[in-house]
């Protein structure tokens, strides 16, 4: 599917920010492991979480949807899963291959995940490794290191293990692993990444902390069942952010949005960027910050990205990018060498499609430098059937007059599959 965006409009009006995708994966997976009936509320009906609810459905757990956002999990306890009949399907979902990763190892039988061209190609063995030296015993391909993984789970022990990339993914692999290890499980985080999973299992009654860049796991003999409501995922709401950044005369308001302060680098930046971002209405759900956002276009400066900021913006990088094309001065960013190993090569991906319309831009291995201003026109992009690349494209269509057409835009259905409706919806 082809998308033309009619680009120099503006966005007004209120949108609520669709799900969590990370959020909901962690319900459906604590839920089925958990004692007792979850009910989750704002479950994010999108390609990637409904990979991880086929998996553990697979594995015994009766998962119903009262509603295409309402989620009754009957879990099973720790050691209630049952050896699926097949290889477990975790489609383009990183977060689905690796945490599920977790848990496989803790489990008494042998069960294989796979994925799609994508998963096959991203890096595994950062959760095969320390999953090993906890007592696992995974196969995969290219020696251990790529899907599919094969993984016979047993008996493990705690271990203390420093991150050598800074991935949530993976420390919530060896945390998930940690609840059937004998003894204590400690991760050690340079710097600091989304800590849903820490805040999901302290919810679900499991004893975990966090101090000094150390985040600490003791088992227990089970986990209770809980109510969860999603957050709004600040991720999806981070085009919207920068759609009504680049579009000046934007006034926007999004609500519901999860403000989880390893998340919340794109606000920083947009706000060092000149944007006017105002937070309204502080509230917790499930121990996970929310707020209404509201968000002003006015004009934009380039600035420098690089270092502990990095992994609170991760997935921002591309619509970052976008914004920095329509800043004034140069916009630098470093240490995210991650972006290349993310469902596209992210750097690759932005370069390609910001010079498509004009703005130059220098690759670094870890990086890029992109040089703000110039005469852009409209253009076609590519999607690199890359959710995150197909929505940039589309913010950075807004912001120049004329049509330009987003190749391959059906990727956006991974995380958040009414985004082209909602966009339409606040357009004038
Ligand atoms: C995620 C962690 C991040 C992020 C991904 C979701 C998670 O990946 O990019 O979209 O839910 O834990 P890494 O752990 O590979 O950085």
């Amino acid at each position: 599917m082809d998308v033309t965006v009619e680009g120099k409009r503006r966005l007004r009006g209120e949108i609520f920010a669709p799900p969590d995708k990370s959020i909901s994966h962690r319900s459906v997976m604590l839920g089925a492991v958990a004692e007792g009936i979850t009910r989750v509320e704002r479950f994010l009906t999108a390609d990637d979480c409904l990979r991880t609810v086929d998996c553990f459905k697979k594995m015994g757990v009766d998962i119903l949807f009262e509603a295409p956002d309402k989620v009754i999990i009957n879990g099973r306890g720790l050691r209630g899963l049952k050896k699926p009949d097949g290889p477990l399907y975790a489609g383009n979902s990183g977060t689905t291959i690796r945490l599920l990763s977790g848990i496989l190892a803790g489990q008494g039988f042998e069960a294989t995940i796979t994925g799609d061209e994508s998963i096959l190609k991203r890096p595994m063995g950062r959760v095969v490794e320390p999953l090993t030296m906890m007592g696992a015993v995974i196969e995969g391909a290219g020696g251990g290191r790529y899907a599919p993984l094969t993984i016979r789970g047993g008996r493990l022990k705690g271990i203390r293990y420093e991150l050598p990339v800074a991935s949530a993914q993976v420390k919530s692999a060896i945390l998930l692993a940690g609840l059937y290890a004998e003894g204590e499980t400690t991760v050690i985080e340079k710097h600091k990444t989304r800590d849903h999973t820490e805040i999901m299992l302290a919810h679900f009654g499991g004893r975990i902390s966090t101090s000094d860049g150390e985040v600490r796991l003791t088992p227990v003999d089970k986990l209770s069942a809980e109510r969860v409501t999603v957050p709004g995922d600040i991720s999806s709401a981070a085009f919207f952010m920068a759609a009504a950044a680049v579009t000046e005369g934007s006034e926007l308001l999004i609500r519901d949005v999860g403000i989880n302060p390893t998340r919340t680098g794109i606000i920083d930046v947009l706000r060092e960027m000149g944007c006017n971002i105002k937070i309204y209405d502080e509230r917790i759900w499930n121990g996970e910050k929310v707020a209404d956002v509201l968000v002003k276009g006015e004009g934009l400066r380039g600035i420098t990205i690089k270092g502990e900021i990095i992994p609170r913006l991760i997935d921002e990088i591309p619509v970052i990018a976008v914004a920095a094309a329509f800043a004034e001065g140069e916009t630098i960013i470093r240490d995210a060498a991650e972006l290349r190993v993310k469902e596209s090569d992210r750097i690759k991906a932005i370069a390609v499609n910001l010079r498509r319309f004009g703005t130059e831009v220098t690759e670094l291995e870890d990086g890029m430098i992109i040089r703000g201003g110039g005469f852009l026109k409209p253009a076609e992009f590519e999607s690199f059937g890359d959710h995150r690349i197909a929505m940039a494209m589309a913010v950075a269509a807004l912001a120049i007059p004329g049509p330009s057409r987003i190749k391959n835009a059906e990727c956006v259905k991974i995380s958040f599959p009414g985004f082209f409706e909602t966009l339409e919806e606040v357009l004038c």
